[in-house]
């Protein structure tokens, strides 16, 4: 979660920027996982404002509290709740944001309207996804294959997206927000941690993984351990994923 944070917050903070986040704004972080942002959303709007994470996860939630505490930020509130049904004031937000969360749910349309009547008017919706599907390496390389065969087998198993992504535009649409702005980049590696990130995403997923009847437990090993090579060699570019950001403002 904090090499997710430390490659895709600089983006998430321009998104953030660019949606007009101020002093005085109460926004809310749906699927907040660990809090990170929510904690810089808090530090951003300042005493007279307030930032609402909610997580599904009861662990993320404790974990976002204590992350909120650890930086001395008061204006930030966790609570657990469901994407769909988050308990929060309806109308109560000048700003809803969601960050990989969209490619979990399968319903999120509904997710989105739910955020959308968290909004009062004239708020911003701000969202990001990734495209699994963009996940590569040049050259090629089994593991990264192998990588993009699994992906769209356990999606359909679990009726979810992972090219949530490309679908940004589409599912603001079905919300009622008939006119997003978009944005889209690809961060890439050549070495670093970073190009560890899949690994460590797939050696998490591996009991899900092999539970669902996806794929060989040996051979979700043998591909953590072939990424783990692909890190050392700086030969080899990951390209990591494309994240797609959309943003509108309510009426
Ligand atoms: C990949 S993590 C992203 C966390 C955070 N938004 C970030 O970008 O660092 C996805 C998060 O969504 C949460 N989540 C998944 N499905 C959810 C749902 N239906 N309702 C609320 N949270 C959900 C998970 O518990 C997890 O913390």
């Amino acid at each position: 979660m904090r090499l997710l944070d430390r490659i895709f917050n600089p983006g998430t903070r321009e998104l953030l920027t660019r949606a007009g986040i101020a002093p005085g704004w109460h926004v809310a972080d749906i699927g907040c996982g660990i809090g990170l942002n929510a904690i810089w959303m808090a530090e951003r709007v300042g005493p007279s404002g307030s930032a609402t994470g909610v997580d599904m996860s009861a662990e993320q939630v404790a974990m976002a509290r204590a992350n909120a505490e650890a930086a001395g930020v008061k204006n930030a509130v966790f609570r657990q709740g469901m994407a769909t049904e988050t308990g929060l004031p309806r109308g109560g937000f000048d700003l809803v944001y969601c960050r990989f969360l969209l490619c979990h749910l399968t319903d999120p349309v509904a997710a989105l309207k739910e955020m959308s009547s968290l909004l009062k008017p004239g708020g911003v919706l701000a969202c990001e996804d990734f495209i699994a599907s963009t996940i590569t390496t040049y050259p090629e390389t089994r593991a990264y294959v192998r990588l993009g065969e699994i992906y769209p087998i356990m999606d359909a198993k679990r009726g979810v997206d992972s090219n949530a992504g490309a679908k940004l535009h589409r599912y603001f649409r079905a919300a009622g927000f008939d006119a997003p702005e978009i944005r889209m980049e690809q961060p890439a590696f050549l070495r670093g941690e970073e190009k560890r990130f899949w690994g460590l995403t797939l050696r998490e997923a591996i009991p899900a993984i092999v539970e669902a009847g996806v794929a060989r437990r040996e051979d979700l090993e043998e591909i953590c351990e072939e990424i783990g090579e692909i890190a050392e060699d700086e030969t080899i570019l990951l390209a990591l994923t494309t994240v797609v950001q959309a943003w509108a403002r309510k009426d």
